[in-house]
């Protein structure tokens, strides 16, 4: 449980608010490049409570601009995208990607002041099919190098999804692996999907619904919280599962690809009430399964929120939770996890719960979150701001989806397997 200004510290998100300052010191998607393709009209985007544009130069530079001219604040994002800027309707002021005025052509000799306007830019990065930008303070930080943005296209998939609720809510479902054996349950045995877990003969599925009360263990890394989810079965055998909370707005798990691989959630405020979820899907070894592309997809709408969504009750079906799944709302996770977390309220009040052992992953990430918090209030970097290209490697990012033996030396056996991928550096 937590205080009021507890909840407040980590779910605000506006500029000033001080969970605002941490997630701004960080690189943030803020669209998907398939939204603003060559030649395609401004975006009008809001990211952590900030209203702005984003447009696409005739150079093809992606850039993030304030949405109200600094004349008199005419909307932006119904300009002309020309002359090497962005130009407002209102009077022909010309912005370039960095926010200079490059024109004021209703003044004499062309504005002498334009030099003058800075107008609000955030500087832009495009990698892994989606648009990064920064919005802090000071020089950018490196974009993390995380090796999902950089797989080739056929080891990649991205989408976002709208969510009706504050991003860290939805965030704490993904560092929640008690909740695999509960929301996503199928009451019938499958198969299919997954192309596994590695050294297992059964699915995913099947596992988590054999053992639903896991050991956890968490550990701090320098770039979030591991989390070690145990499920020991019969025969000697155990499922291990290691997922991580990532600072400061993301996690990784073991997802479509089982064990040759992972999934990235990355949670963005909209604005207090409402985040865009973008979805990465990683293989690091075979190809994608374009079924389960086309199935994904076939959960969004083209404006992508869900087709199942508060709305239409995720059209549960009580039938259903008969005989084929636990929550009634199809097979896909994606709209299980937004009902789960879009219910708990637009921002849950965490005064009122009650957490449980199997919430340690939850309350290791907030504490470094508050932490994290502290640091920038006093002028520290926080962790996972990465400066020196060096030091520029994550690959202690470790995701695991393995059946190992039920010797409780899990630790053992995931440092073995990360030093193996060091070594691969
Ligand atoms: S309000 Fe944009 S140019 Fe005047
Ligand atoms: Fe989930």
């Amino acid at each position: 449980m937590m205080t009021q200004e507890e909840n407040e510290l980590l779910t605000r998100t506006g500029r000033g608010t001080p969970g605002g300052e941490l997630l701004r010191r960080y690189w943030q998607p803020v669209a998907l490049s398939e939204e603003l393709p060559a030649g395609a009209a401004p975006l009008s985007v809001k990211i952590l409570g900030e209203d702005l544009v984003l447009f696409r130069d005739d150079k093809g530079r992606a850039g993030l601009l304030g949405i109200h001219c600094s004349h008199r604040g005419t909307d932006l994002s119904y300009g002309r995208v020309e002359d090497g800027g962005l130009r407002c309707l209102y009077h022909g002021w010309l912005y370039d990607v960095e926010g200079r005025c490059l024109q004021q052509p209703g003044e004499p000799g062309g504005g002498e002041h334009r030099d003058a306007i800075r107008h609000l830019a955030y500087p832009c990065r495009e990698t892994g099919g989606v648009i990064f930008t920064y919005m802090g303070p000071g020089t950018p930080p490196l974009l993390p190098n995380y090796e999902f943005l950089s797989a080739p296209p056929e080891r990649f998939y991205v989408n976002k999804i709208f969510h009706e609720c504050n991003h860290l809510q939805a965030n704490e479902g993904n560092i929640d692996p008690v909740h695999l054996s509960f929301l996503h349950r199928f009451l019938e045995k499958r198969e299919e999907r997954y192309r596994g877990v590695r050294g297992a003969e059964e699915s995913h599925y099947n596992l988590v619904a054999r053992n639903i009360a896991p050991i956890m263990d968490v550990e701090l890394t320098d770039f979030g919280v591991r989390i070690y989810t145990v499920r020991q079965l019969e025969n000697d055998k155990a499922y291990l599962r290691v997922s991580y909370f990532i600072l400061p707005n993301l996690s990784a798990f073991p997802g479509q690809t089982g064990g040759e691989g992972y999934s990235v959630n990355w949670h963005v405020p909209i604005d207090d009430d409402h985040h865009w979820k973008y979805t990465f899907v990683y293989s690091a070894g075979a190809p994608l399964d374009k079924k389960m592309v086309e199935r994904e997809r076939s959960e969004l709408m083209p404006d992508y929120r869900l087709v199942r969504n508060q709305d239409n009750r995720f059209i549960q079906d009580r039938e259903s939770m008969k005989s084929k799944t636990y929550a009634g709302m199809g097979s896909g996770f994606q709209a299980h996890d937004a009902f789960a977390t879009a219910s708990q309220g637009a921002i849950q009040d965490r005064t009122e719960e009650h957490l449980v052992s199997s919430d340690k992953a939850i309350v290791a990430a907030r504490k470094l979150l508050e932490k994290a918090i502290r640091d920038v209030q006093e002028g520290r970097e926080p962790p996972h701001v990465i400066r020196e290209p060096s030091q520029n490697r994550v690959s202690h990012l470790l995701v695991i989806s393995d059946m190992i033996p039920n010797t409780g030396d899990w630790k053992e056996y995931t440092r073995k397997l990360e030093a193996e991928a060091r070594a691969k550096l």
